[in-house]
């Protein structure tokens, strides 16, 4: 594996590792860190084939790509009510900047939709995108 390879399996075990940190009780903070969850798992899957940490199977990477993006077009409408709750680590500054948080939830919806996983190599090349917008959204809209 390449240095790049390395360190990009890294940064995704990085964000897929979050989950299961919260435990959530209100209804609709519980729909976020689910839908969150699922996010987690479907990269943690394409960032292991991508890494060779799991053998390569172009049938469960098409169906990781296909939860990514299904789970990328449901963050704004999860996300449009505000909740809160002690657990959630969603930033208020979501609902005071709406347009760009569905902008960053585009983004990944863009990364995914364009994985292209017919080989771990086309795998490798397009999980940095997904990775950077998984990121770029957590930098500005989840407490640390
Ligand atoms: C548009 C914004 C946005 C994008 C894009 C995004 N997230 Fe999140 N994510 C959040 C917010 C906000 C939370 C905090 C939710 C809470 O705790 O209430 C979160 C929480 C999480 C959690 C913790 C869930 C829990 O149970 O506490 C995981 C895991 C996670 N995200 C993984 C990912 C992965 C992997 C990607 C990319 C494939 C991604 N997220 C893309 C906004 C985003």
């Amino acid at each position: 594996m390449t240095f790049k390879a390395k360190a990009l399996v890294a940064t995704l075990i990085l964000v897929a590792g979050v989950a299961v940190a919260a435990d959530a009780t209100d209804p609709t903070v519980k729909a976020w860190q689910e839908l969150m969850d699922g996010n987690g798992a479907a990269t943690k899957t394409l960032g292991g084939m991508a890494g060779g940490k799991m053998a390569f199977d172009a049938a469960e990477a098409e169906q990781a790509k296909a939860a990514l993006i299904d789970h990328a077009g449901a963050i704004a409408a999860k996300f449009m009510t505000q909740a809160s709750d002690p657990a959630s680590k969603a930033s208020p500054d979501i609902w005071t900047n709406w347009d760009d948080f569905v902008a960053k939830a585009n983004a990944l919806s863009t990364a995914a939709t364009a994985l292209d996983v017919t080989s771990m190599e086309t795998l490798q090349a397009g999980m940095g995108a997904v990775g950077g917008a998984c990121k770029d959204c957590h930098t500005k809209y989840k407490l640390p």
